[in-house]
């Protein structure tokens, strides 16, 4: 089930163009993002190629709303992930019995830190991590490899489609930020990893969303948790949310986990806190990577979105500027005898 991968690549992001930022000059620009100059039209064909982004990444193989192979994407999620554990209180806060426990899966585990840190953190655990991109796969391997962890695999596998897993495999499935799937697809998974945890076994989720004060930031929202409405992917039917915390429970429910729970944990992005750097970097990276699926809904064009992520970047240096990130994570049990 191990495909072949390609290496990782640091030097593009190290060749990204620096701008903006005195203390962390690390934004990248669209431009490079997209092998484009600043202020050039696009093509009819390259119109067209956008739209059918939509539905058709150009890796071919996800609706991921970003190029899961770029090397942009897996250093914002490098830096995500830093925060986003720690914002969280740790590998697994709400749970006591991670002693008792010898097989976890990651879905959709992205560079792999969460499965090399719970690998580090807990020794006598085997711990794997799947995701769509051979680009990921690869640095995740390889950072695991150099970190010493013999017991964090790291498989390519597609969410969205039956898992290459016997049943009853794992005592633990989780999975955070993956709300890039339609209900019949959340459906699907959730079928599958019913199927691969043992009998009282558990699956745990972790979705978020985002508020601001910087109108550009919020404008962007938008019309990213627009563009997921039109595609299926956002469960809040009118205002900017990507609705998936709403029905992460629900979800749990209908696919017949039980002991369904819920805890909630806020990271604090504004002005003068810890997060608010990588906050802003992490952001930027998220909403440039989009611009191709964004353009190919209809929701903006490129101008646009040039100038709304130059006005982000100024709206949130200023002094006043404020940002707060909800985490969801729900779980629920495998019934016994099942
Ligand atoms: C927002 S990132 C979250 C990464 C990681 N879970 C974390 O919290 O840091 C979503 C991840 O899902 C992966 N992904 C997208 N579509 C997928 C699919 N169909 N199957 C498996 N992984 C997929 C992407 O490559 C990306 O790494």
């Amino acid at each position: 089930m191990t495909k072949g991968c390609k290496e990782f690549n640091t030097s593009f992001i190290l060749q990204a163009p620096i701008h903006l930022d005195k203390n962390h000059p690390i934004a990248i620009e669209p431009s490079t993002l997209y092998n484009r100059t600043r202020g050039n039209t696009f093509t009819e064909q390259e119109k067209r190629k956008q739209a059918t982004m939509a539905t058709e990444h150009p890796s071919n193989k996800t609706d991921y709303f970003i190029d899961a192979e770029s090397a942009t994407e897996t250093a914002r999620l490098i830096d995500q992930d830093h925060f986003l554990t720690e914002a969280m209180g740790g590998l697994f806060s709400e749970r006591s019995d991670i002693a008792t426990m010898h097989f976890i899966l990651d879905l959709g585990c992205g560079p792999g830190g969460w499965v090399r840190d719970v690998a580090f953190t807990y020794p006598q655990i085997e711990v794997t991590g799947i995701d769509i991109s051979d680009a990921m796969m690869a640095y995740a391997r390889s950072f695991a490899k150099v970190q010493g962890l013999n017991n964090a695999f790291f498989e390519v596998m597609d969410i969205s489609k039956p898992l290459d897993f016997p049943d009853n495999s794992f005592d633990l499935v989780n999975a955070r930020l993956i709300a890039f799937l339609t209900q019949e697809k959340w459906a699907q998974l959730l079928q599958e990893c019913m199927r691969i945890t043992r009998p009282g076994g558990v699956i745990r989720l972790t979705e978020c969303e985002a508020i601001t004060t910087s109108p550009a930031t919020e404008m962007l929202f938008t019309k990213f948790t627009s563009a997921m409405r039109k595609v299926g992917q956002s469960f809040s039917p009118v205002r900017p949310l990507l609705g998936s915390t709403l029905v992460l429970s629900r979800f749990l429910r209908a696919a017949g986990y039980t002991n369904v729970q819920h805890v909630a944990h806020v990271v604090d992005f504004s002005v003068n806190t810890e997060a608010y750097n990588p906050f802003r970097h992490v952001t930027y990276a998220l909403f440039a990577g989009m611009e191709p699926f964004l353009v190919g809904v209809g929701e903006t064009t490129h101008e646009e979105m040039q100038q709304l992520l130059q006005q982000m970047q100024l709206e949130v240096l200023q002094d006043d500027f404020c940002a707060l990130m909800y985490l969801l994570t729900a779980w629920g049990e495998k019934p016994q005898g099942t």
